[in-house]
């Protein structure tokens, strides 16, 4: 049986919707429980009850409200997730941008809900490995995410073991991580390819720069339709003719707004702005 009461269930819930969109079900119970038990024996309550007990007094959002969402947020994720949407980018989607860029020689990716880094750093050791040529072109990879808890790890372009044994090919282990006291340090060089902001993505987004790739994949499962068709929307705003979307496996478009048409591209599928009449239809 749950520890956690139907209404301090209910409260973190609405909390983490409220704060972040993000939907617990009932039945998410123990994932609550999971994920703030250690958080309240850090903050020094003597139970998860008593830590919510102190959150309802909380001002909203205030900082142990904030520290609650930061800690309910799913962050799963590895180097080169998927693959396939990495190798679509370095047999097609590059080299087809670096032809229609060429004037302006720049090329712009934000990274929305990037966790740790690893899809950020990802993005950027497969530009270096595989296009040299871009080294003199301004290449400005924008990585964001909700939870500070997270940016500061992805800053830090730090990972244990486990970390770097997942989805990262060896000789990219080799060429583009230090070992510092245990943990593997990303390099400088690729680390100085991405800049990391915080960002909810269902709140007022800041000015972004149009950006020849948005990388969103794996978090609007967390959020309901009327969310992915607002957050859908606004990045259609986002992205110069020619660029990509890129969704998580389990996601898509479709049924949630027609104004994007699905493209395969090897063996994934990224999503372009519609031709007009179809959006229309
Ligand atoms: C499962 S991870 C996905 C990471 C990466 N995109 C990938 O596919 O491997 C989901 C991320 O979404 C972030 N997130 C959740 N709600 C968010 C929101 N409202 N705005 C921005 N990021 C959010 C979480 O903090 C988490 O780091």
């Amino acid at each position: 049986m749950s520890a956690l009461s139907a209404p301090d269930f209910d409260f973190v819930s609405s909390l983490a919707y409220s704060q972040a969109a993000i939907i617990l079900e009932p039945g998410k119970e123990y994932l609550v429980e999971a994920r703030l038990t250690p958080l309240a024996q850090r903050e020094g309550f003597t139970d998860l009850s008593a830590f919510i007990a102190a959150m309802r007094k909380d001002r909203s959002p205030g900082p142990l409200q904030a520290k609650a969402v930061d800690a309910l947020t799913t962050n799963e994720t590895y180097f080169f997730r998927d693959f396939h949407p990495f190798d679509a980018m370095r047999r097609a989607l590059v080299p087809e941008l670096i032809e229609k860029r060429a004037d302006s020689r720049k090329l712009t990716i934000w990274c929305a809900a990037c966790s740790t880094g690893q899809e950020p750093y990802s993005i950027a050791m497969l530009l270096r490995e595989h296009f040299p040529q871009l080294a003199s072109w301004q290449i400005e990879i924008i990585a964001t995410d909700f939870s500070p808890t997270v940016l500061v790890q992805a800053q830090a372009g730090r990972y244990n073991q486990i970390e770097v044994n997942r989805g990262l090919p060896a000789p990219f282990l080799i060429k583009y991580f230090t070992q510092q006291n245990g943990a593997w340090v990303i390099k400088p060089e690729i680390r100085q390819m991405v800049q990391f902001k915080a960002l909810n993505l269902v709140q007022p987004w800041p000015i972004l720069p149009p950006c020849d790739f948005v990388f969103i994949r794996n978090v609007m499962i967390y959020f309901n339709v009327e969310t992915k068709r607002a957050i859908l929307k606004k990045l259609r705003l986002c992205l110069r003719p020619h660029g990509s979307l890129f969704l998580g496996s389990s996601e898509t478009t479709l049924n949630l707004d027609p104004h994007w048409a699905p493209v395969t591209q090897g063996a994934t599928v990224v999503y372009r702005p519609a031709p007009a009449a179809a959006a229309a239809a």
